[in-house]
């Protein structure tokens, strides 16, 4: 099947400069032999050949043994795992690591340089990941959910795991998912859903064989391999009456599960947990905090150096709608802050980017930053939930860069602070992977931000758009950047306004609805009325959100006049003549985005109507089709948001534009 795929940003002319080139590739193991596995394909394909020690090389890529025998390029012997020394002198590369998934990498980034590895002055650097973590969660169920599909919030067709309800027999794809992982730096999946239902609660014990099988799958590429477990497995899988954290006996439980999982996977990664979240089980029903139920699982873990990932997902999702003291945005800092110190070594809390869940804007977690004591990932959305499902071009570089970036006490950058990164994957069993072909970008860009968090987004787009278009000319190069560059900011202007989220249709989130959640328990309103719209979230009248940040943040969030435009409905109610930092009232800026989002769809689909020629044809038509979905919906959109506010308001547009 895997000819069948796109090859994404790894085209066979990807490796054109490594495969026509002499290479020695020195060093043993698995991952060294996926290198030269590498290297001899790309070889075959292009002329060049894997040499013996002795013979002249292009380009050597060594494995020391990360002591004092090894030789970098700066003289340092030891990259840890996943470091590598690069140097380039006299039209020769050298690639060094003391760790096989180091090696690969290293070969990955002579493929993202090409000639220009080999070519040029002389260059010493040295390369480490920033993030020691850098996971993919897949939403996939095992069984199709009649509800959410296969893929909950999946928009690339079923899962590339699981098939007719179990681990697909053959897993070349997934392979060849791992090898593009590998290439942007990703280093762990979870296989499973976060919601763990009766069918998937099984790969924890008795179906463990069909994760190892995917496990072995990914693991020739430096992907680990994490499962989703439901914290009621005790008493799910039985045979134990109760999942309390504190009883012996479901201590001793994990216990012995997780030797069998580590018999079957010995370099498992660990458990993501979704605990009283959402109807997921969890410690509260033992009267335990969030921390006794990590710690038990880290507990388990432990002999094997796995973690467990604890999601901070828990709000009450029963709230009454017309309750004002209740805020969700504030529940995961009310949860979790208290128990700072009280989490494991290897236990690890992981925080949505946002307070709330993954809208287009959203201000950083307040929780970020807030628990020195401890451990972090912070988890962002790949699958295009809200951000329009892969029928819409949004790619979500520069929003996860400006989360990355953002200094929760004013100093350290989130990138700093956090130990893992985690994105929901947007990857199904489609073709293009991603459903969107465009939407590669998005995955790309997670891996190298999580990298490198302080990377320019637009740099590594460039990347992307190198390896996937190997012979791009600058016409195609600066095509794909005017698609995609202002793609997140333009979907931003033509859905729900200045940060005040949601507007979406109920349930599945796609198109438009203003009042679709107004009413109802999840805690996501925007208090429109005839005369303003937002939601108070500041200390002195509000739901008192604003305080939970530290300083400078609280400050500045506090007051109208000085929170940033594009947060000001997420906190503040303001009327719809209020005057914008941009000197428009609120109004006139809800029309004026509306109308331009769609005139930057528009624009952006023209553009990509005329790169035809340029890009291979069942890929442009597939983009060109999602273009015609993406206007017709931008559109509904503009439409609907319009006129419901000059409904609500009677405020007329001051350059008279059609409202509805
Ligand atoms: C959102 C999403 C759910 C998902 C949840 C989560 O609410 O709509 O499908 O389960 O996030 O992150 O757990």
């Amino acid at each position: 099947m895997t000819d069948a795929l796109d090859p994404a940003w790894l085209p066979d002319d990807a490796f054109r400069a490594v495969g026509t080139r002499r290479t020695l590739v020195r060093g043993t193991g698995p991952l060294a032999d996926t290198v030269r596995g590498e290297v001899a394909a790309a070889c075959a394909r292009f002329g060049g050949a894997l040499v013996d020690e002795g013979a002249p090389a292009g380009l050597v890529l060594e494995l020391t043994d990360g002591g004092a025998s090894g030789v970098g390029p700066g003289g340092v012997g030891d990259f840890g795992d996943e470091g590598f020394g690069y140097a380039r002198a006299d039209g020769r590369a050298t690639v060094t690591a003391s760790g096989g998934r180091g090696l690969l990498y290293g070969l990955f980034h002579v493929v993202r340089l090409g000639e220009a590895a080999f070519l040029g002055g002389p260059v010493r650097e040295e390369h480490r990941p920033a993030l020691a973590l850098r996971m993919l969660d897949h939403w996939d169920n095992v069984a199709v959910h009649p509800v959410m599909g296969q893929v909950e919030r999946g928009y690339a067709g079923g899962s590339l795991f699981w098939s007719d309800g179990r681990a697909r027999d053959a897993l070349d794809r997934v392979r060849a998912y791992g090898r593009l992982l590998a290439a942007c730096g990703i280093n762990a999946v979870c296989v499973n859903n976060v919601n763990v239902h009766e069918t998937e609660a099984h790969l924890l014990t008795d179906r463990i064989g069909e994760v190892a099988a995917i496990a072995a799958a990914l693991r020739p590429y430096g992907v680990r391999t994490h499962l989703s477990v439901t914290f009621a497995a005790p008493v799910v899988l039985g045979p134990l009456p109760t999942a309390d954290p504190l009883d012996a006996r479901v201590r001793d439980w994990w216990a012995g599960v997780t030797e069998r999982v580590y018999e079957a996977v010995p370099d498992f990664g660990g458990y993501v947990v979704k605990a009283d979240s959402e109807g997921q089980p969890g410690p509260f029903a033992y009267g335990r905090t969030h921390a006794d139920g990590a710690n038990l699982l880290a507990a388990a873990l432990a002999p094997y150096g796995g973690t467990v990932h604890w999601r901070a997902f828990v709000y009450d999702h029963r709230q009454d709608w017309r309750d004002r003291s209740t805020d969700r945005a504030r529940a995961a800092y009310d949860h979790f802050v208290p128990l700072d110190g009280e989490f494991a070594a290897n236990a690890v809390l992981q925080v949505k980017h946002g307070p709330m869940d993954f809208q287009v804007r959203e201000p950083v977690s307040p929780l970020i930053g807030a628990m020195p004591g401890t451990r972090l990932a912070v988890e962002v959305q790949a699958t295009q939930e809200y951000t329009g499902q892969q029928r819409h071009v949004c790619w979500l570089g520069p929003m996860w860069s400006e989360v990355l970036r953002f200094r929760p006490d004013g100093e350290v950058a989130v990138g700093r602070l956090a130990d893992a990164l985690v994105a929901v994957s947007n990857v199904g069993d489609d073709p293009f992977w991603t459903g969107h072909p465009l939407a590669q970008a998005n995955l790309y860009t997670f891996g190298r931000l999580a990298w490198d968090p302080a990377a320019d987004p637009r740099a590594v787009l460039d990347e992307w758009i190198a390896l996937t278009h190997p012979d791009a000319g600058r016409r195609l190069t600066e095509g794909l950047h005017a698609v995609l560059d202002g793609s997140w900011a333009a979907y931003e202007k033509y859905t729900a306004p200045l940060g005040v989220g949601f507007m979406v249709q109920p349930g599945h989130h796609y198109g438009p609805s203003v009042d679709g959640y107004e009413y109802s328990p999840w805690g996501t309103y925007h208090f429109a009325d005839r005369d303003g719209v937002g939601v108070d979230r500041g200390a002195a009248t509000g739901t008192g959100y604003a305080a939970q940040y530290a300083e400078p943040w609280a400050k500045l969030f506090e007051s109208p006049g000085t929170c940033p435009d594009e947060l000001l409905l997420f906190f503040h109610h303001v009327p719809y003549g209020h005057v914008l930092h941009s000197g428009k009232t609120v109004i006139q800026h809800i029309y004026d985005t509306h109308f331009e989002g769609v005139e930057e769809a528009e624009e952006a689909r023209r553009v990509w109507a005329g790169l035809a020629d340029l890009v291979e044809p069942a890929r442009h038509a597939r983009v060109a089709e999602r273009y015609e979905e993406q206007v017709r919906s931008a559109r509904e959109w503009r439409d609907q948001v319009n006129s419901y506010f000059l409904r609500k308001s009677g405020v007329p547009d001051e350059r008279g534009r059609t409202i509805h």
